[in-house]
């Protein structure tokens, strides 16, 4: 069908710059990027975070003025994250449908001075949970249909604090039809469910347990609710039952080593679909940047182009401001 060497030559489509713009394929945007912003009570405070260099934590009155920034570099959507004070978490978790929460406080903030900046927020317990688990603990087992109802008053907080989106990352059986059908009831039609469909049980989220302070807490692991990271078959049912249920967008997590499950997702169910650039991909990649094993820009936008190679609409990952810089520049390569 393709004409042999000599008559055709791969390489005429790489030998400048201009040519190989021409014929690329997958083109990287700053809309594409949804930044993870951790938060923490108190004021004027910005610390950083130390299993993840360059990411820091923020009080509200400090993420107000790092939002406008992200705004004006282009970015038009965050995901919030609180580290919750120990003596806010209980076994029960209340303080997840608190609506003076943190997360709840900081959207309204952020959506009272950008009105058009997209506020996602994590439909989960383990920020509020003593044991650091997505769910209920009774006796040391998860109950989901226990977690359901909790999940369902932390969502309807969330969408009457004025979040955009929310993202079930919890993994519990039922989630995103409980969500939408009490989203539907109260009137909130147009709140977005972009679900952490393909949740794997990974342990490239060390980092990030470390950033929102459940490191020591979590009791045992989360095996019994996120998927084994070997299946792919079990990762596409429960993609196709969060659409099902109701989900408007879905997430595959982590990214890097998930790619199949992204390719596979897309092309199976033609539907919107996301990736998380986790916390361990994120201080991989910034560990090596640090030692100079590897070159910072283009790294950085490999990285992130590869997800959109894969069928990424979108890509949340910790790299947004500095993809964002590195775009503008035009130095990714
Ligand atoms: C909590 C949640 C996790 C992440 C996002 N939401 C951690 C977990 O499931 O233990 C991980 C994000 C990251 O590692 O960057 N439900």
């Amino acid at each position: 069908m393709f004409s042999s060497f000599p008559n055709r030559r791969g390489r005429r489509l790489r030998q400048n710059r201009g040519i190989r713009a021409l014929v690329r394929e997958t083109i990287l945007s700053k809309s594409d990027l949804i930044c993870p912003i951790f938060l923490r009570e108190g004021t004027k405070i910005i610390e950083n975070i130390p299993s993840m260099p360059g990411v820091n934590r923020y009080s509200i009155d400090t993420l107000i003025p790092y939002v406008e920034k992200l705004i004006s570099s282009g970015i038009l959507t965050v995901a919030l994250f609180p580290l919750t004070p120990s003596n806010k978490k209980s076994s029960d978790c209340e303080e997840a449908w608190n609506p003076e929460n943190l997360v709840n406080i900081a959207t309204r903030q952020l959506k009272k001075n950008f009105p058009e900046l997209i506020v996602m927020l994590d439909v989960a317990l383990d920020p509020y949970n003593i044991d650091g688990h997505d769910g209920l603990l009774v006796n040391g087992k998860i109950i989901n249909d226990e977690t359901l109802v909790a999940l369902e008053r932390q969502a309807l907080v969330q969408a009457e604090s004025g979040a955009d989106i929310l993202g079930p990352s919890d993994m519990m059986d039922g989630r995103i039809k409980k969500i939408r059908v009490a989203l539907e009831e109260k009137g909130f039609k147009d709140t977005l469910i972009m679900s952490y469909a393909a949740k794997f049980a990974s342990a490239y989220y060390g980092p990030f347990r470390e950033a929102v302070g459940a490191q020591g807490l979590l009791k045992g692991d989360k095996k019994t609710y996120q998927i084994d990271p070997p299946n792919i078959q079990e990762a596409i049912r429960e993609v196709e039952e969060d659409i099902n249920e109701g989900a408007d967008m879905v997430m595959v997590k982590p990214g890097m080593p998930y790619l199949d499950i992204i390719s596979e997702v897309k092309r199976k169910f033609s539907f919107p679909t996301f990736a998380y650039q986790v916390s361990g991909e994120y201080s991989m990649i910034r560990g090596a940047i640090e030692n100079n094993w590897l070159e910072k820009d283009i790294t950085i936008i490999e990285s992130l182009t590869c997800f959109k190679r894969a069928g990424c609409d979108g890509i949340l990952t910790y790299f947004a401001p500095e993809a964002a810089d590195i775009l503008d520049k035009g130095s990714g390569g």
